[in-house]
């Protein structure tokens, strides 16, 4: 028997299979923009737990698998109660044999790897403390719209080593382009940590780490940042936003920039600290259009997961 594939991190997948998703996304996005709604999920049922708040994911994946025939049950972590009601390898074994696919927000990675080492479905990662995959493919399907090919791309990300930067160095290492890391001291990735996730790295993939955010994004073509305070992290709030406040993306940061280069964000942004309303509001910033992407790039990853 084949095993069952999972997405909890992004080299889970090996390139081509990384690649024939993003190119079934594209497709899916031309179809979808087609007013086509073809029923390729026909019945397909997906099982959504968060423990954790969420907007964009969980709409992104309801009603990406409802375009595609199929229907979505979300389960909020208060009326489960993974590991506390009841056992891990519990909820895994019997949800997933009601379910055909498990989406999974949860605290902890290791919480997802157990639950799906027990699933008899594949189980999406749909961010945890370490990783943030579908986001990473939303965001590498953006950049690849609006330069038509990655070639010649330098993203800088100004801010915290997080699960959404940590899948984007992931995502930029299997597509082999050039990213800048700009951290405070004390927030950079461990050599490990960069190690692991450029494991699978491709040639055209570079990777910078500069302690002044202006030359992070001198040269760059997308510019990305995420909030200093992570979900779960409140209790060092105060520490953070010192720390952090000298890497605000501004429009003074933005001019170290390509005059083409446009403004990221893996939202829910707080204005006025990672980046002020004039860069997420100004004619570069990308933040709806990467919004979306989350549903096409997601229902090009069920499509390859519930056809395998
Ligand atoms: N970017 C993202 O994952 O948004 P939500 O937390 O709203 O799902
Ligand atoms: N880094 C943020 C991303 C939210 C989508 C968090 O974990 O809260």
């Amino acid at each position: 028997m084949t095993p069952i594939r999972h997405l909890l991190t992004l080299s889970d997948l090996e390139v081509e299979e990384l690649k024939a998703i993003f190119h079934e996304a594209i497709e899916l996005k031309k179809a979808y923009k087609n007013g086509v709604r073809e029923k390729l999920l026909d019945g397909k049922v997906l099982g959504m737990i968060f423990e954790k708040m969420s907007l964009r994911t969980r709409v992104s994946f309801e009603a990406g698998i409802n375009h595609l025939g199929g229907s979505a049950m979300l389960l909020e972590d208060r009326h489960v109660g993974i590991g506390t009601r009841e056992a891990i390898k519990d909820v895994a074994r019997v949800l997933s044999s009601m379910v055909d696919c498990i989406v999974f927000r949860a605290k902890s990675h290791k919480v997802v790897q157990e639950f799906a080492s027990w699933s008899s479905v594949p189980v999406i990662n749909a961010l945890t403390d370490k990783a943030h995959p579908c986001q990473a493919l939303a965001d590498m399907l953006t950049i690849y719209e609006e330069f038509g090919s990655f070639d010649d791309v330098k993203i800088a990300w100004v801010g915290d080593s997080n699960n959404v930067s940590a899948s984007l160095v992931e995502a930029a290492a299997m597509f082999g382009v050039h990213i800048a890391l700009s951290s405070p001291v004390g927030y950079h990735f461990t050599k490990e940590e960069i190690q692991e996730l450029t494991r699978l790295r491709q040639p055209g993939f570079e990777l910078s780490l500069h302690e002044n955010p202006a030359d992070a994004v001198r040269g760059a073509r997308v510019v990305y940042t995420d909030v200093w305070v992570s979900m779960g992290e409140e209790a060092e709030e105060k520490e953070r936003l010192e720390k952090f406040a000298p890497f605000q993306v501004n429009a003074a940061l933005m001019k170290h920039a390509r005059k083409d280069a446009i403004f990221m964000h893996c939202l829910p942004a707080r204005r006025g600290l990672e980046v002020t309303d004039e860069v997420i509001d100004s004619p570069q910033s990308r933040i709806v259009e990467e919004a979306e992407n989350r549903m096409h790039a997601q229902k090009g990853l069920l499509l390859w997961l519930l056809r395998n």
